[in-house]
């Protein structure tokens, strides 16, 4: 196959990228079902974006550079907070419709944040959002989809990109897509971890491809663990949860969350309320391996209304929230490291740009609950203008391409190895870290991946599997050597080795071609408020 723009990723990054080259040849080529597999639909609380006038971008973009431990990339966090509200009316004009109050959008509290900036189409917003995407391209003849493939590795030739090759899901055939400029919009790698609240397509496929051909990764060490998943498995409690004015409670019946941020309580910023929780979990405060959430005290038509999809959730569990707790604990989430990009979303390869939560250096350390809904349309939005440029400008190369044939007929089986490198992850790189577990984790994901050639493989799911692990290898080795590298705490990166936050590690981590550099991060925050 051959087009002009080729997106990889079918989540709310992608559907808006491909929405600024509709005039132009695309394709989009999805792991699963179109909008299904990422993991923007199932973001719920809400998207931050300044409309009040007593709100202000200024306040937006310290809001979220302190919530990132002050390392993220402050021209990304400028282009994030002021096109936000842009991008929301956009979203609109699409066909999404967010709640209103008095007639205007209606905005709730979320952690950390200084102003109630968070628009919501009740605990659905994710949904909201992709259905109208969805049906707004659909207007489009020149935009293609393709669903049910996985990009197995891109097409690179002297450091420029020309498409991928993918493994087709339906009958394991391998084939290239030849294209001008390609985006990844492929998401995190949730499935790194047991407990995630991720869908199963998210396998770190963009950052080991990306990685594999030479990019530039960002931050990789910092990993947001959401702090109200339904305990023991992971599926997402929304923070609008405690935007509402849910409580946390121990086994004692306290609420301890004035013990780790007496001022911002259940609405400090996640890292804090995660590491939170599960402190009183492993000290012993925990009921049944989490804590309670209760909103018990709000009004019944507030829970029914604005937390309907979390209601009906627990009541499919038998639990009656307008009466009774949840009880949840951490879950994996969402990568804030990823590709190093620059404004125009560009990567170091020459026609390859990223969006969405593939990408790294926006949120810092650790990133505020609303920012990535808005991030994918912001960031969408322009690498879907800049990949149209590039295409316009640049003329298609095809080539052969090699793939590594691949030993089928190993003995091991791949989902045990899956199954011991998620235990491992969670036992050694999730939220809290040392030295010594990182170390024994970085050796015993070495011992699987060089188990690799020896597994069994009898049909496609299989073979899917088998890339998967690939790729999470990939990606545990660059978390794990990332946070071995970091010695220091600072947002969602804990290691009680270095419990500090040190000035000296103000920066950021990179690594490429198994290289790593540190660079200091320059700008001096109070200078750069005066841009606003
Ligand atoms: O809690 C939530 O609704 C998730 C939102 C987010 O990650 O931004």
């Amino acid at each position: 196959m051959i087009t002009d723009v080729l997106i990889i990723g079918g989540g709310g990054a992608g559907l808006r990228a491909a929405i600024e080259c509709k005039n132009l040849n695309v394709i989009i080529a999805v792991k699963g079902l179109l909008g299904k597999s990422g993991c923007t639909i199932m973001a719920e609380g809400g998207y931050n974006a300044v409309f009040n006038p007593k709100d202000s971008f200024k306040k937006h973009f310290y809001d979220t550079i302190k919530g990132g431990g002050f390392i993220n990339n402050p021209k990304l966090v400028e282009i994030l907070v002021r096109n936000a509200p842009k991008e929301l009316i956009n979203l609109e004009k699409y066909g999404a419709i967010f709640d209103r109050k008095n007639g205007f959008i209606a905005q709730r509290p979320f952690g950390g944040q200084s102003f109630n900036r968070t628009c919501y189409s009740g605990d659905r917003t994710g949904h909201e959002i992709i259905s109208s995407l969805l049906e707004y391209l659909n207007k489009f003849d020149r935009v293609k989809i393709l669903e049910d493939v996985m990009a197995i590795k891109l097409i690179v030739k002297n450091g420029k990109c020309y498409g991928a090759i993918f493994l087709d899901l339906n009958n394991g055939n391998l084939f290239p897509i030849y294209a001008k400029s390609t985006i990844l919009a492929t998401g995190g790698a949730g499935q790194l971890y047991p407990i995630t609240s991720n869908p199963i397509q998210k396998t770190g496929d963009g950052f080991a491809i990306a990685y594999n051909e030479g990019a530039e990764l960002i931050d990789m060490e910092m990993v947001q663990f959401h702090p109200t998943g339904i305990a023991g498995k992971g599926i997402l409690v929304t923070e609008a949860v405690r935007g509402e004015g849910g409580r946390l409670y121990n086994r004692y019946g306290e609420r301890f969350m004035e013990r780790y941020d007496k001022e911002r309580m259940e609405l400090s910023t996640r890292d804090i309320v995660a590491r939170a929780i599960y402190k009183e979990i492993i000290e012993g405060r925990g009921i049944n391996g989490g804590v309670y959430l209760d909103i018990s005290h709000l009004p019944k038509e507030i829970i029914e209304k604005r937390l309907e999809t979390t209601f009906k959730q627990f009541l499919r569990l038998g639990i009656d929230i307008r009466k009774e707790p949840m009880l949840v604990s951490p879950t994996a989430h969402h990568f804030m490291g990823g590709l190093k990009i620059d404004e125009y979303c560009r990567t170091n390869i020459e026609g390859l740009f990223a969006c969405g939560e593939v990408a790294g250096g926006i949120h810092g350390a650790n990133r505020l609950g609303g920012n990535a809904l808005a991030d994918t349309q912001v960031f969408g939005a322009i690498a879907g203008k800049s990949a149209k440029i590039y295409a316009e400008n640049n003329e298609l190369e095809i080539f052969d391409v090699k793939i590594k044939d691949i030993n089928r007929d190993g003995e091991l089986n791949i989902y045990n190895l899956l199954d011991k490198l998620k235990n491992i992850m969670w036992e050694n790189v999730s939220i809290i870290r040392n030295k010594e577990k990182l170390n024994y984790a970085l050796k015993e994901i070495k011992k699987i991946e060089s188990l690799l050639d020896d597994v069994k493989i009898f049909g496609v799911v299989d073979l899917q599997k088998y890339y998967e692990l690939k790729n999470l290898l990939t990606t545990a080795k660059l978390v794990c050597k990332s946070a071995l590298y970091r010695e220091e705490s600072r947002g969602a990166h804990y290691r009680e080795d270095f419990p500090e936050t040190k000035d000296e590690w103000r920066g950021n981590i990179v690594i490429k071609d198994d290289k790593i550099t540190f660079k200091k991060v320059e700008y001096d925050i109070e200078e750069y408020l005066k841009k606003f």
